[in-house]
């Protein structure tokens, strides 16, 4: 029941208000609806990837012509020790990536979450010396990059170095590297795949502090004449943020760099939002603030999640000349991470597929006005 009022709700509404997605067009594959404008895709799961969800791999196969690891390349996960890789789960993702044709992007190599335990400390779980961790670096990129040459098109190789206002994260490659961790990085991914297209990526692009230090990062990348391609929006948002006047002018100032930009996370959560330091215990209904919708958006929700989601298709699609990729943060609504972000236990609606596996109805009427051009 819960599968189809979602769709039912989702199909009824955005038709009544004028939205209504033409059948003609909705089920067309979304890789060719935006073929000229940016290449479309998702990330994808360890889950998915051993097999153990055929119809989301369908929705990958008819739908992408790009994908991106969610977790099995990320270093507490194919580096867990120090001598040890755990390449399957990788091998996998990568293989089924060439075999149907797609943009393989890796995620990531130079991130402070997901970090083996190990890297950035010595045997006495101090932080180990500047050297110890460049060569560290060094061999962790060289042999994640150096396994998938020629496999791997795109790697996202420093994840989320800025907070907002424009400093740097205080994580362990900067602590004991300093800015220079992000030239390392880079010039390393280079060595390991000379072909690769390198990126940075962040969240929150939006905010000027964050926009204005990666301007600046990216043109000292340049200045050196170190290989950086892309710049990753990765488009965490919500139904009140961001003020998409303000993302569409980081996504500008990004493109002034000479850099593709791409939205490489792109989910945009349906419920209110929660600050993880509220201690939603204390609130009074905090079961209509954590879980209100545990069975389908109701109409009027469904109805302005599909309305914002358009907005901000019709806007990347206004700035698609500058757009090489757009990447959503998982394949159906059932998969994804804001179902526990930032609480546990929610049921989100965040991605273009529902839990029914079916379309939003944005994507029909966006496929019409395509179509129509
Ligand atoms: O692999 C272990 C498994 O062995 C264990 O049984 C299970 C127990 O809960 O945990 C599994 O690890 C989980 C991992 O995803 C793989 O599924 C972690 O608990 C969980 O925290 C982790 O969440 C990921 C999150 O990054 C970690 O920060 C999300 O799936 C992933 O979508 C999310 O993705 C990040 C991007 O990489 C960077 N940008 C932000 C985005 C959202 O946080």
């Amino acid at each position: 029941m819960k599968k189809i009022s979602n769709i039912v709700f989702s199909a009824f509404a955005f038709a009544a208000v004028g939205c209504a997605s033409t059948t003609d067009t909705a089920d067309a594959p979304l890789k060719d609806v935006f073929d000229g404008k940016f290449m479309i895709g998702s990330a994808v799961n360890a889950h998915q990837i051993a097999g153990h969800d055929s119809l989301a791999l369908d929705i990958v196969k008819k739908h992408f012509n790009t994908i991106v690891a969610e977790n099995v390349m990320k270093s507490g996960e194919i580096h867990p020790l120090k001598d040890a890789y755990n390449w399957a789960p990788a091998d996998s993702f990568v293989n089924f990536g060439c075999d149907n044709g797609m943009f393989v992007v890796g995620h990531c190599l130079v991130w402070h979450s997901q970090l083996a335990p190990w890297f950035p400390l010595d045997a006495d779980g101090k932080y180990v010396c500047a050297d110890t961790l460049r060569c560290r670096m060094r061999d962790h990129i060289h042999a994640v990059v150096g396994r998938y040459k020629g496999k791997v098109k795109g790697w996202d190789v420093v994840n989320e170095a800025i907070v907002e206002d424009g400093s740097y994260r205080k994580s362990p490659f900067y602590e004991i590297l300093g800015e220079e961790f992000i030239p390392l990085a880079f010039e390393y991914a280079h060595e390991a795949d000379p072909d690769a297209e390198l990126y940075i990526n962040d969240y929150g692009m939006n905010v000027a502090g964050r926009r204005d230090t990666y301007v600046k990062i990216v043109n000292d990348l340049k200045s050196r004449g170190l290989r950086i391609d892309g710049i990753g929006m990765q488009a965490h948002i919500g139904m009140d943020y961001p003020d998409l006047a303000e993302f569409e002018e980081s996504l500008q100032a990004f493109a002034s760099t000479g850099c593709k930009v791409m939205i490489t996370e792109l989910d945009m959560s349906a419920l209110p939002t929660v600050s993880r330091s509220a201690n939603v215990a204390d609130m009074v209904d905090m079961k209509q603030v954590v879980d209100p919708y545990p069975d389908g958006l109701p109409a009027e929700v469904s109805d302005e999640w599909n309305a914002r989601m358009l907005d901000f298709m019709r806007l990347l699609l206004r700035n698609s000349d500058n757009i090489s990729r757009v990447n959503v943060w998982g394949v159906e609504d059932g998969c994804s991470w804001k179902n526990n972000f930032p609480v546990r236990g929610r049921t989100d609606y965040p991605l273009f597929f529902g839990r029914d596996y079916q379309m939003k109805p944005f994507l029909g009427t966006l496929s019409a006005e395509l179509a129509k051009k």
